[in-house]
């Protein structure tokens, strides 16, 4: 009983796991690599505005984490920018 259990919710999180892209703002936006789209595009950390992630590789491998230096991450830009140009945006549109 308790295994049917497991396995629906495994079945359920796999079939989650392999959809599509949707915005999810509790999440940290770590993109799909293995989306050839998604290689060396610099793409928003929601957890740190002064991090992006940027996949090396279309690939199984977690995304590389970029860092700004002493700057904030532009989600619209898709770059670092100053502090005094950087403003908050929503997550998800
Ligand atoms: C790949 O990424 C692009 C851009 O983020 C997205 O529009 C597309 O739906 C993705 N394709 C798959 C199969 O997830
Ligand atoms: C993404 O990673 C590649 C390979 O390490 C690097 O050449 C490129 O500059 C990075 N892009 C950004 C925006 O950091
Ligand atoms: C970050 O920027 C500061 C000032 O522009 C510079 O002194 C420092 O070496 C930089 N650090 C890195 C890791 O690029
Ligand atoms: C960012 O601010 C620094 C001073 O804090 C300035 O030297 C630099 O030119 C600015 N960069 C841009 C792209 O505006």
């Amino acid at each position: 009983m308790k295994g049917a259990l497991v396995c629906i919710c495994l079945a359920l999180f796999m079939a989650l796991y392999g959809a599509e892209y949707v915005c999810n703002r509790d999440s940290n936006n770590e993109p799909d690599c293995t989306n050839a789209s998604n290689l060396l595009v610099p793409i928003r950390n929601f957890y740190d505005p002064t991090r992006y992630w940027n996949c090396t590789s279309v690939s199984n491998m977690p995304a590389s984490v970029g860092r700004c230096n002493g700057t904030g991450f532009d989600p619209t830009l898709m770059k670092c920018v100053n502090w005094t140009e950087w403003k908050w945006t929503p997550y998800c549109p």
